[in-house]
């Protein structure tokens, strides 16, 4: 018999759920525009179901390890780490867990891809940022750093703004490529060429 303290009561919690009939409801929320849905509100770990196509060019800095399952289709990470980039394949069946602070942008080109996505809620004061590389040098551009309160909310906030910014504030400070902003195909077309172990193709 486990350890149970006896002023703890045991029966704030809610039923299981059956996962298929949980994806089945929510089919609608898990492809675009929206393309994720949280499973649990007000819980400390945040858990997600994260599904394709959806490719970007932003990387997240998250102060928490993150844990993959992938487990419909393929996918993938790419890594930004000192000034070069690794791509970590996610195929169907994966598990995967990334350290706290990695900085990955992930890569989902498969419609009705699906991915379970499990992080840590932010306590105040644990910052996240998002990142954006210069795909010809790897040098970093823009560094966005907020407090995550909602992660429906906040994220596209902090997109617009860089997607938004003027030539001028995407140019890259080493070497003085402009990034793409939104035009996640040319970044990525523009890494490949200058980082060939990018490319897509496994
Ligand atoms: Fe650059």
């Amino acid at each position: 018999m486990p350890y149970q303290p006896a002023d703890v009561a045991y029966d704030h919690y809610s039923k299981p759920l059956n996962f298929q009939q949980w994806l089945d409801a929510h089919s609608a929320r898990l492809q675009p525009p929206v393309g994720n849905q949280q499973i649990w509100k007000n819980a400390d770990l945040v858990c997600t179901v994260v599904g394709g196509p959806n490719e970007r060019t932003d990387f997240h800095d998250d102060p928490y390890e993150e844990y993959f399952h992938q487990f419909k289709g393929n996918a993938s990470l790419l890594i930004a780490d000192r000034g070069k980039f690794e791509r970590v394949h996610l195929r169907e069946g994966d598990i995967f867990l990334l350290p706290a602070h990695v900085r990955h942008s992930p890569q989902r080109p498969e419609p009705g891809s699906l991915c379970t996505v499990v992080e840590r809620n932010r306590p105040v004061g644990s910052i996240d940022a998002f990142e954006w590389y210069c795909a010809a040098c790897g040098g970093l551009v823009v560094r966005s750093e907020l407090q995550l309160t909602s992660i429906v909310e906040d994220l596209p906030r902090t997109y617009t703004a860089f997607y938004d910014s003027a030539p001028a504030e995407r140019t890259c400070a080493h070497c003085g490529e402009v990034h793409p902003g939104r035009d996640w195909r040319s970044w990525h077309a523009r890494c490949a060429e200058h980082f060939p172990n990018t490319a897509a193709a496994a």
